[in-house]
């Protein structure tokens, strides 16, 4: 049977995981599952749940919740890795800081993700490495944000098997399914993460892109996201369907003011609503995942990640949208570039579906920038490089001026100066 090491187990969103594990029990036999976590608040009252909903649905599954990363490495098959290193305060500085040097304040993208890539990286390595001794043949399954520039660390800095995962794509292809009544279309998706596009949708030799570019047709607007929506004008200069997350680099002048108008951050909103959920999550007569949980951004993230368990496990050879180094699949980009793309996943793994002739050349060209910042943040992070750093931060839009950059970059170190090691 299945052994399943959840990092940062206390993480309000665990439930979603435990019922895509219970969907799933019938394929799925896990005789173990360790939930690890370094807060023992946290640990105890979202394991006590969790617990409650493995009994319930009768699943012979021994639950082990530790503090000891090790206890729970040791001998694991998949190892789910969802850890915020500084918590949801750290979250907090990093959207209201960049604000004092009129820059975007956002968890993945601009300074503000520069600065989660650098808190969670390190530690990120560190929990490879104990694999590598520990369980040198598991599957690192990571949703730590930002989870590209985390694939294009782990893959290029250990050895260990991983693949990142987000959950954009799959509400990005739902509400396209939803929206043009299709059951199944071949969707085309390429990108970086939180940095995509739909390119391509197919069905049964139909061309649907165009009906939807003509349409002006927007995907999913996820929960976390003060999204406004796209403009057909936009959609058809563009070409192709962007994430909402893509409304930060289009709309970075707005989207600065919508954010700073903003009563409370996101982090602080998120604040209250795990205070609210820890609450809930305490009455012992509950046995299932509550409402409020629906109100946090990470909808289907557990459907997401089981079904890559179930696929790699039981060898299934179906198409998943994972972030995993680009090998060739797309050929502008290079080989060790985390992209994230469909690909075929197996019990060998994830093989990235080769794109031909790509030639959407806008989405060419803002791929690269932005994976040229993101190969300077991961340098930053594993040296403790600041000129890479800043050299970064020049290609990131969001960012784009040294003087700004350089202000917010020194209060965002001495902020988070317990987290960050390497500098
Ligand atoms: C989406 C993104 C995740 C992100 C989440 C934030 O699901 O894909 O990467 O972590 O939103 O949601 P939150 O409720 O924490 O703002
Ligand atoms: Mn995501
Ligand atoms: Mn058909």
């Amino acid at each position: 049977s299945i052994k399943i090491a959840i990092i940062g187990s206390g993480s309000t969103y665990t439930p979603e995981l435990i019922e895509g594990m219970i969907k799933r029990k019938d394929v799925l036999p896990i005789g173990e599952l360790v939930l690890m976590d370094i807060d023992e608040r946290k640990l105890q009252t979202v394991g006590a749940l969790c617990e409650r909903m493995i009994e319930a649905a009768n699943v012979p599954c021994r639950v082990i919740m530790t503090q000891e990363l090790d206890v729970a490495l040791r001998d694991a098959d998949f190892v789910l890795g969802q850890i915020r290193v500084g918590k949801l305060p750290a979250r907090v500085l990093d959207e209201k800081i960049p604000l004092k040097y009129d820059m975007i304040g956002q968890e993945t993208c601009g300074i503000g993700g520069f600065f989660k890539a650098m808190r969670t990286i390190p530690v990120m390595l560190d929990i490879a490495a104990r694999m590598k001794e520990l369980c040198p043949d598991a599957w690192l399954i990571n949703f730590s944000n930002p989870a590209g520039i985390i694939t294009e660390a782990i893959l290029n800095h250990t050895g260990v098997k991983m693949l990142g995962l987000c959950n954009v794509p799959y509400n990005m292809f739902k509400s396209i399914r939803e929206s043009l009544d299709l059951d199944h279309p071949n969707i085309e998706y390429i990108g970086l993460n939180h940095l995509s596009w739909i390119t391509g949708i197919e069905q049964d030799g139909k061309d649907y892109l165009k009906t939807a570019l003509e349409m002006g047709l927007n995907s999913e607007t996820m929960k976390n996201i003060p999204a406004s929506g796209f403009s057909k004008e936009l959609i058809q200069m563009a070409g192709a369907i962007p994430s909402s997350y893509l409304e930060y680099y289009y709309f970075k002048n707005k989207k600065l003011q919508v954010v700073r108008d903003m009563e409370l951050s996101r982090g602080e909103k998120c604040i209250q609503i795990e205070e609210e959920l820890l609450g809930i999550y305490s009455d012992s007569e509950l046995h299932s995942k509550p409402e409020l949980l629906s109100t946090r951004g990470g909808a289907n993230y557990s459907e997401v990640a089981i079904s890559l368990v179930d696929a790699i496990y039981n060898d299934k050879q179906e198409v998943h949208v994972v972030n995993l180094l680009n090998n060739g699949a797309l050929d502008f980009m290079e080989d060790s570039d985390a992209v994230e793309v469909c690909a075929v996943v197996g019990k060998d793994g994830a093989k990235p579906i080769k794109i031909e002739n790509f030639d959407n050349q806008h989405i060419i060209d803002y791929m690269r920038m932005i994976k040229a910042y993101e190969r300077e943040t991961v340098e930053a992070a594993v040296t403790g490089s600041e000129d890479a750093a800043m050299r970064a931060l020049l290609m990131n839009p969001l960012v784009g001026d040294y003087n700004a950059a350089k202000g917010a970059f020194d209060e965002l170190k001495e902020a988070h100066k317990e987290y960050l090691p390497q500098f």
